[in-house]
């Protein structure tokens, strides 16, 4: 018998490093909690009279001043800009603040831009990061789960024009990604179940083994176990740092790490945006695109029914809202990953293994019926 003794969901985990190996934009993702207070984590980054922290208007109340005082000993000044909280602020207004207050201070290049947040001012901040000077160090903060799992990993930055999402943007690494698990404490149930569907679609698409564990452990998942929690964000980090190093710039496998977002995008379109979480119409989508993976002869039907019933247990939706199947297949038509007219999308070819396929609009008109209210 073990003499270990269980513990609490609350107990601090010890720090896991995950190393992202882009040659000279190699970086270090680090996972664990308590590491906003630890001295440790924030040892060796780029050196700089001056830091600048962007966040929001909810997440600065909760966790900047913790982030200020523990850049005070390394960075002469740490400065904040506050922007407003939301999807439709990942615009030009708030890149703008971004960069007017470090040309209102004189911010050297040297400077070094720490994004606290979610996916929208981590996608913000890069991108202000990799245009003021030509390139400014960042440090990604990431404070949900999506953002821990995905939008903090693979360089990918932007902000969103009214006639699309993330249409202006660039290719950029962060210096570090500091990872606490316990920021996920104040995240909105909603937003950490939506954040499960990301970490969930890592497993068919490349470790049925990770399947296996998220199975195993989703009630430790949800109860916010903070090791559980952590390694479920460094495995997400592993796999998606292993199919962006094959991949950096999308030119192809990094368009599995899409799985369910085919189906997904068109439920979050279709319905307006904000209606549904992305996370939601991921965790939806990916019911869709298992049930055509069957229907396409390459999984058996257990597939679907196991999908499903993870997904539904995380709490996410597995019935797409009832657009018309016409609808569906004009939103997914205008597709980035589309060639020739052809819907292209992510199917699970084997347990752990995902390709891009081609389906007559027939077969998709069928998966649609099966799973539409
Ligand atoms: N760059 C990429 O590769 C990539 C990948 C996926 C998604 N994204 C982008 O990420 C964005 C979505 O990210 P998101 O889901 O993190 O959304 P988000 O940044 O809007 O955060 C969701 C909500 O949670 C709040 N919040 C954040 N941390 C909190 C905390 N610890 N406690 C309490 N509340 C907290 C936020 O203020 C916000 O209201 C989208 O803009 C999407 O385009 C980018
Ligand atoms: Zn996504």
């Amino acid at each position: 018998m073990s003499s270990a003794v269980a513990a609490p969901a609350s107990h601090s985990v010890p720090a896991i490093r995950v190393p992202i190996a882009l040659e000279e934009r190699s970086y270090d993702i680090l996972i664990g909690s308590t590491l906003l207070d630890d001295a440790a984590s924030w040892q060796d980054l780029p050196r700089a009279a001056a830091a600048l922290i962007v966040s929001n208007e909810t997440v600065a109340p909760l966790y900047l001043e913790r982030l200020r005082q523990r850049l005070a000993s390394q960075y002469a000044r740490v400065d904040s800009v506050i922007l407003p909280d939301g999807e439709q602020h990942k615009d030009w207004d708030s890149l703008n603040r971004i960069v007017d207050h470090l040309l209102a201070r004189a911010a050297d290049r040297k400077t070094v831009l720490f994004a606290l947040g979610g996916g929208v001012i981590g996608d913000m901040t890069g991108f202000a990061a990799a245009i003021y000077m030509r390139g400014v160090p960042f440090v990604q903060v990431p404070t949900t789960l999506l953002a821990q799992v995905d939008s903090s990993v693979g360089g990918k930055t932007a902000i969103n024009h009214p006639r699309g999402k993330n249409m202006i943007g660039a290719f950029y690494q962060p210096a570090r990604v500091i990872a606490d698990m316990d920021t996920l404490d104040t995240l909105p149930p909603r937003e950490l179940v939506a954040g499960l569907a990301e970490v969930i679609k890592y497993g068919p698409i490349a470790d049925a083994a990770f399947l296996d564990w998220i199975e195993t452990n989703l009630d430790a998942l949800l109860a916010r176990d903070k090791s559980a929690l952590a390694h479920a964000v460094k495995r997400s980090c592993e796999i998606k740092a292993w199919v962006v190093g094959q991949d950096e710039r999308e030119t192809g496998l990094r368009a599995i790490l899409n799985f369910g977002h085919t189906f997904g995008h068109a439920i979050e379109t279709g319905l307006g945006y904000g209606e549904w979480l992305h996370g939601e119409a991921v965790g939806c989508g990916m019911v869709l695109a298992s049930d055509l993976s069957v229907r396409l002869g390459l999984m058996p039907p257990e597939f679907l029914t196991r999908m499903r019933g993870l997904i539904q247990r995380a709490g996410l939706p597995v019935r797409a809202p009832r657009l018309g199947v016409e609808r569906y297949l004009e939103l997914m038509r205008v597709d980035k990953k589309n060639e020739g007219g052809e819907i292209r999308f992510v199917v699970i070819e084997a347990l752990g293994r995902a390709g891009m396929r081609g389906a007559p609009d027939t077969l998709v008109a069928e998966v649609l019926n099966a799973h539409c209210d």
